[in-house]
């Protein structure tokens, strides 16, 4: 038996201002788009805005169903809609904003499971890593340079 360690490290920023200025406007169409989310049954709501290589910007909010699993989050309706409008297009960066209204979420709020998976895929398909910046309501920002640090040891084609 042998163990293997895993390490990933993250940039946190204490505040918004603290950013670049190119991520507080980005985070900024996250912020927007996050109060246009559809979120009726879990009043939390997410706003995922992505930086392409061609200057667009794509964003996406999360939008809930009566049947629940019918939904999708956030970020898989920007990247799915990024991957269908310029499938050619890098995504250089994506920031994420998440609130709650039953109360003011601080925490940075990560990409859930199936959105790593799904980031995953576009990111090995450009070949280019893609910088994920996340943060709650207010307080701190994360900032992975990579999916690759959200999702260690992630399935993708080559198993296939
Ligand atoms: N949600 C997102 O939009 N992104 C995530 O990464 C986590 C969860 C949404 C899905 C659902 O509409 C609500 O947040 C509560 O889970």
């Amino acid at each position: 038996m042998k163990k293997i360690t895993i390490t990933t490290d993250f940039d946190v920023f204490d505040t918004v201002q603290e950013l670049p200025k190119d991520i507080q406007n980005l985070m900024q169409e996250a912020v927007i788009i996050r109060k246009k989310a559809y979120a009726p049954y879990s009043k939390f709501n997410v706003g995922a805005a992505l930086l392409l290589d061609n200057g667009k910007i794509i964003l996406g909010s999360n939008q809930e169903n009566a049947a629940f699993p019918s939904g999708l989050c956030a970020e898989r309706v920007a990247i799915f809609q990024a991957g269908s409008i310029y499938p050619e297009a890098k995504i250089l960066k994506m920031a994420i904003s998440a609130a709650s209204e039953n109360s003011t979420t601080s925490a940075p709020i990560p990409p859930c499971g199936s959105c790593r998976q799904s980031i995953a895929e576009y990111e090995i398909k450009q070949n280019t890593p893609i910088e994920i910046y996340f943060m709650g309501e207010i307080g701190s920002i994360y900032k992975s340079d990579s999916l690759k640090n959200l999702l260690p040891l992630l399935f993708d084609k080559k198993f296939l």
